[in-house]
């Protein structure tokens, strides 16, 4: 996208000197300058990319970590190219969603909503379990590869009104599950609107993101971008849902996304018996909250960033290639914040057939498929998809490949296959 195509940075982006959840005064937590939107990939290297600024904030009241600009959700997708891959570790974790939800009683009979429902990989494997499934997606290219699955898909932003006619129309939903965007509103206010209007008395309601303390004591500041307006943890989606009149009444961790909660909600006046995890999940932060762990997190950003250029210069100077694998979006903020270019980085191995042939936004390195990649293979593998480092590792030996991998996160980590 032309820079000249775009009207002024204030119109697209919204800075707010406040919590967005409470309102309350907000410190500084770290600053990664000014970045294009992660997932902006371009069809061609020199293409002029908009940038934003890249502010993690905390509220000093109650402890929500947040964007301070949070750009217009409209501009933000519209060249949207997530597309949830085809993962084992990802399988696992939708059946131990399923048993979740079996668990605190979701039967047979159930209609499951799915909200950010993207390609349709969880409803797909949802389908034979529930008598209804339905999912919504802003993003009209990635629904369409969902309804052409056979998995029935509405093209829409997840609001109170889309909710009022999705109810209207099919009656409220039994299951509601928000996987990994509740995060991606400057408003996180709205989709809960939407739950309330759409979900069934005794329903369950399933909010899953990145885990705000795994994020935090795992240094993974590369899950800073701009989808990611905020970083939840337990007790602030907890007082969101106090607005509603609904609480936690369960959570579960998972390893996916580098460190992911799902909390498990309803109405106070369904009275689903609260798990001991809550009770403990909700002490640990309290610890956590207390403690110099974010300042720590900001200062983890700058020396990973020092240990990671040198890295990289030092191979390159010793004429070595190195390529990204995985065209993530925290490979964006990671290249981007190392000031890391295609100079050092020409390629980054991706399966997701629509990102094959674009390129990384600022950094210009070019997507291939992992095909290509391992034809051609490199010295070093930078694994920018270090959330799935054992089944990329696992593919670059099954095709006899013998090279190095620059795990970035936690800490810069060169190993040998
Ligand atoms: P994510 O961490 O945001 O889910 O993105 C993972 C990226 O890694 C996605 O673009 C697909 C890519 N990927 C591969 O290229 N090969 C793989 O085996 C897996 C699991 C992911």
């Amino acid at each position: 996208m032309k820079l000249a195509t775009l009207e002024s940075t204030s119109v697209l982006t919204v800075p707010l000197a406040e919590c967005r959840i409470c309102a309350s005064e907000t410190s500084l937590v770290l600053d990664l300058g000014a970045m294009p939107p992660a997932n902006w990939l371009t069809n061609d290297p020199s293409d002029v990319v908009h940038e934003f600024p890249l502010t993690l904030e905390q509220c000093v009241s109650c402890r929500n970590l947040q964007l301070s600009h949070c750009v217009d959700a409209g501009v933000l997708y519209s060249r949207y190219n997530y597309a949830t891959p085809q993962s084992k570790a990802l399988s696992r974790h939708y059946e131990e969603l399923l048993m979740a939800l079996r668990k605190h009683g979701a039967g047979d009979e159930s209609f499951v909503v799915e909200v950010g429902s993207n390609v349709g990989l969880l409803l797909e494997f949802f389908k034979p379990h529930f008598q209804r499934v339905l999912g919504i997606d802003p993003a009209e290219n990635i629904a369409r590869i969902a309804q052409e699955r056979g998995i029935d898909t509405i093209v829409d932003f997840f609001d109170a009104s889309v909710a009022a006619r999705l109810k209207q129309q099919g009656g409220p939903a039994d299951v509601i599950v928000a996987r990994h965007c509740m995060a991606h509103n400057a408003d996180p206010y709205s989709l809960l609107d939407g739950v309330d209007s759409l979900l069934s008395a005794n329903g369950i309601l399933v909010i899953e993101n990145a885990y705000a303390l795994n994020t935090v004591l795992n240094n993974e500041f590369d899950q800073i971008y701009h989808e990611h307006m905020f970083y939840f943890s337990l007790s602030v989606i907890n007082r969101m849902l106090r607005r509603y009149d609904m609480e936690a009444f369960d959570v579960q961790m998972s390893e996916v996304h580098g460190g992911s909660i799902a909390v498990f909600a309803a109405r106070k006046a369904a009275r689903y018996l609260k798990t001991q995890a809550v009770v403990d999940t909700l002490a640990s932060e309290d610890d956590f909250f207390g403690s110099d762990a974010i300042r720590r997190f900001a200062a983890s950003a700058f020396e990973i960033r020092d240990s990671l250029t040198r890295v990289v210069s030092n191979a390159v100077r010793s004429g070595k290639t190195i390529y990204a694998y995985g065209a993530t979006a925290k490979g964006s903020t990671l290249l981007n914040f190392c000031g890391l270019t295609r100079e050092s980085i020409p390629y980054c191995a991706d399966s997701t057939p629509i990102k094959q042939g674009k390129f990384m936004p600022k950094s210009g390195t070019q997507i291939v498929s992992e095909e290509w990649a391992f034809q051609n293979p490199p010295d070093a593998f930078l694994l920018t998809a270090w959330n799935y480092k054992e089944e990329l590792i696992e593919k670059v030996r099954r095709a006899g490949i013998t090279c190095d991998f620059i795990m970035p996160i936690p800490n810069v980590l060169v190993t040998r296959s």
